[in-house]
């Protein structure tokens, strides 16, 4: 479980202060679907980043299971990223010369293991993914939503509490869009995973049951019953 008590983040170039995030107080339960959405430059990234501890709060407290983000040394955050927390962005972040299978191995490194239980466990994923054809292709081979397949792949492989995307459908067409889209909600149900998700996507915040609104790096929460 989430619990966000106070966080700001500031950016400071020069003379200018950028207030990213300006006072936001947020839980997320365990399992629970909660969706960003808000105008550009609003904090949604930045939210996320919080979320998934890439970056620290000028001030306040994110804490994951009850352990502070914000206060952890370097080596401890990219443990608890490399175990816990799973990421898919808009650009689908895939290394250009690995293949499929190797790509999604490359989120088990960091874990330790064998090379040929990361191998088995990558072509399962890409499996889950309806991608188990392609573990040989490279990313260029591939179509986008196929890539962002990949990606997904390479988030879950580590079997993450959490699922931290940031506009992961941007980059695609309708089609694609709805086949990433169906990919993560299927995720979201068979792992119970916890997903927190950026969109600009109306329809699909529409449908949210918990929407979360970033203006000028403030959060309102909208709780939709009937979704
Ligand atoms: N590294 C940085 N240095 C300085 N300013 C930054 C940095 N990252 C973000 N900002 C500023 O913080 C504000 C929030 O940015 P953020 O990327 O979180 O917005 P966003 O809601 O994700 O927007 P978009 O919809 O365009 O992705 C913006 O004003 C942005 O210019
Ligand atoms: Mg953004």
């Amino acid at each position: 479980m989430y619990t966000l008590r106070d966080v700001t983040k500031r950016y400071t170039r020069g003379k200018t202060t950028v207030h990213a995030l300006d006072g936001v107080d947020l839980t997320i339960e365990d399992g629970g679907r909660l969706v960003i959405q808000g105008p550009t430059g609003g904090g949604k990234s930045t939210l996320l980043q919080m979320l998934g501890g890439l970056d620290r709060p000028t001030s306040g407290s994110v804490e994951l299971d009850g352990v502070d983000l914000a206060k952890l040394s370097e080596a401890r955050l990219t443990t608890v990223r490399a175990q816990n927390i799973g990421f898919v962005f808009q650009s689908f972040n895939l290394i250009p010369t690995l293949t499929a299978q190797e790509n999604v191995e490359t989120a088990l490194v960091p874990l330790g293991g064998k090379a040929a239980e990361r191998r088995r466990r990558a072509a399962e994923a890409l499996d889950s993914v309806g991608l188990g054809e392609r573990l040989g292709h490279l990313p260029g081979e591939m179509s986008g939503g196929q890539q962002q397949r990949v990606a997904i792949a390479r988030a879950l492989v580590k079997q993450p509490k959490v699922l931290l995307a940031d506009e992961p459908t941007g980059n695609l067409d309708e089609s694609m869009r709805d086949e990433v889209m169906e990919v993560l909600e299927t995720m979201w149900k068979e792992h119970g995973l916890t997903f927190i998700m950026v969109t600009h996507d109306s329809a699909i915040a529409r449908r949210a049951p918990r929407l979360a609104t970033i203006r000028k790096g403030r959060v309102t929460i909208t709780e939709n019953a009937a979704a």
